[in-house]
C-alpha cells in the first residue's frame, strides 16, 4: 500500500508519500514564513493563495523523485482540520479531485494526530498507549493516547498555547515570525539569573497550561528596556526557562497521575533542545522513556500527515465519501479509533 500525504492547514505546505514496505518515498515542504513575517504572523488569505500556487507542483515533484504515478497509489490522505479554514479547502480540494481522478480513496486526517504519529515515521510500530505533550501554534495538550484515534484529554490551556506565546514574546522583542526558534536563538546567548519570570499554573493542582499572564510578563519587562542585544537575549533565556519549567512540572504530574512509561513529545515546538532536555530530566526521573519526533518532522510537513493516513489504511475501513469537509475546530478526542 502507497499513499501520498498533503498537509495545508497554515502556512506550510507539505506533500509526501509513504511506502508500507519502503517507508517515505518522497516528501516535499514549503514554508510560507517569509510572506508572513511581514505582518508578524499569518495571514489567512495569502496563506490559502499560497497553498494553491504551490501544492500542484509539490505534487508533482513527489511523483518525479519517486518515479511513481497516481495509478500507483492506494488512497491520499489530507489534513481535515483543524486549521485555517481557507489553507485546509486547497488541500481538502485537492486530494478529493485527484483521489476521484485516480478512483482511490480519500482520508482525512486530524492535524494533531499527524503530530502526535510523528515520532514514529521511521519506527516499526506505535507503542501506544503512551501519554503525550502536543506543543504547536494552536494547541498545548496533555493526552493520553489509547490506541488510533483514541485519545483522552488530561490537560489544555486555558488561553495561549505555548507556541503563540513564543512568537508573541519574539514579537516583542522584535525577533520577527515565527519566533520560536528566534526566541530560542537568542536565548542561547542568554544569562542566568538576571530575570525571573513566573511559573504558571504551577501553585495549583491539575494539568491545564496558561501562557497568556507570561506573554504579559514579557511585555512588562520589556517596557523598561533599550532592548539591546544583551535585554533580548536574557529576555528569551528567562522565558524559555519558565516555559520549560512549566512543562516539566507538568509532565511529571502526568506521568505520576498516569504510571506512563513513555511520553511522547510533539508539534513545533518540540524542535526546542531547553525543553526536550527538560522533558528527557522529567521522564527519566520516573524511569518513562521520552519520544521526540525527528527535527525535520516536528513543524507541519506532508510525511506525518502520509503516515497518519497509512495507518488508518492499514487498520480502518476508509470511507469513501466525496463530500469535501474541513474543520477549523475539531478536537482530539472526537476522533473514532
Ligand atoms: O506545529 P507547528 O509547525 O504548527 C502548528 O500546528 O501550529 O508549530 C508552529 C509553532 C510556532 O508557534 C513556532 O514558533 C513554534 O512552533 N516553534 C518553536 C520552535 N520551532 C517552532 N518554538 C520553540 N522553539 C523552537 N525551536
Ligand atoms: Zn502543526
Amino acid at each position: 500500500m502507497r499513499i501520498l500525504g498533503i498537509e495545508s492547514s497554515c502556512d506550510e505546505t507539505g506533500v509526501a508519500i509513504f511506502d508500507e514496505q519502503s517507508g517515505l518515498v518522497a516528501n516535499e515542504l514549503y514554508s510560507q514564513a517569509k510572506k508572513h513575517a511581514k505582518f508578524g504572523g499569518v495571514v489567512p488569505e495569502l496563506a490559502s493563495r499560497d497553498h494553491v500556487r504551490k501544492l500542484l507542483p509539490l505534487i508533482q515533484k513527489c511523483f518525479q523523485d519517486s518515479g511513481l504515478s497516481p495509478a500507483q497509489l492506494t488512497a491520499i490522505a489530507y489534513t481535515e482540520g483543524p486549521g485555517l479554514v481557507g489553507a485546509l479547502l486547497i488541500g481538502a480540494t485537492m486530494a478529493k479531485t485527484l483521489g476521484m481522478c485516480a478512483g482511490i480513496p480519500t482520508i482525512g486526517v486530524h492535524h494533531m494526530e499527524g503530530h502526535l504519529l510523528a515520532p514514529f515515521i521511521d519506527k516499526e510500530d506505535i507503542p501506544f498507549p503512551f501519554l503525550a505533550l502536543l506543543v504547536s501554534g494552536g494547541h498545548t495538550e496533555l493526552v493520553w493516547a489509547k490506541g488510533l484515534g483514541d485519545y483522552e484529554l488530561l490537560g489544555q490551556t486555558v488561553d495561549d498555547a505555548v507556541g503563540e506565546a513564543f512568537d508573541k514574546t519574539a514579537k516583542l522583542l522584535g525577533l520577527g515570525y515565527p519566533g520560536g526558534p528566534l526566541v530560542e536563538k537568542a536565548a542561547k546567548q542568554g544569562k542566568k539569573g538576571r530575570f525571573s519570570f513566573p511559573r504558571p499554573m504551577l501553585n495549583r493542582p491539575g494539568l491545564d497550561f496558561s501562557f497568556s499572564g507570561l506573554k504579559t510578563f514579557v511585555a512588562n519587562t520589556v517596557e523598561g528596556l533599550a532592548l539591546t542585544d544583551e535585554d533580548i537575549a536574557d529576555v528569551s533565556w528567562a522565558f524559555q526557562d519558565a516555559v520549560a519549567a512549566t512543562l516539566k512540572r507538568k509532565c511529571e504530574r502526568a506521568i505520576l497521575q498516569t504510571g506512563a512509561k513513555r511520553l511522547v513529545i510533539a508539534g513545533g515546538v518540540s524542535a526546542n533542545q531547553t525543553i526536550r532536555s527538560a522533558l528527557i530530566s522529567a521522564a527519566e526521573s520516573f524511569g518513562c522513556e521520552l519520544i521526540a519526533p525527528d527535527l525535520a518532522w516536528c513543524t507541519d510537513n506532508g510525511a506525518m500527515i502520509a503516515f497518519a493516513g497509512m495507518q488508518y489504511l492499514k487498520r480502518c475501513a476508509v470511507p469513501t465519501n466525496r463530500a469535501i469537509r474541513v474543520r477549523a475546530r475539531w478536537p482530539l478526542t472526537d476522533l473514532q479509533g
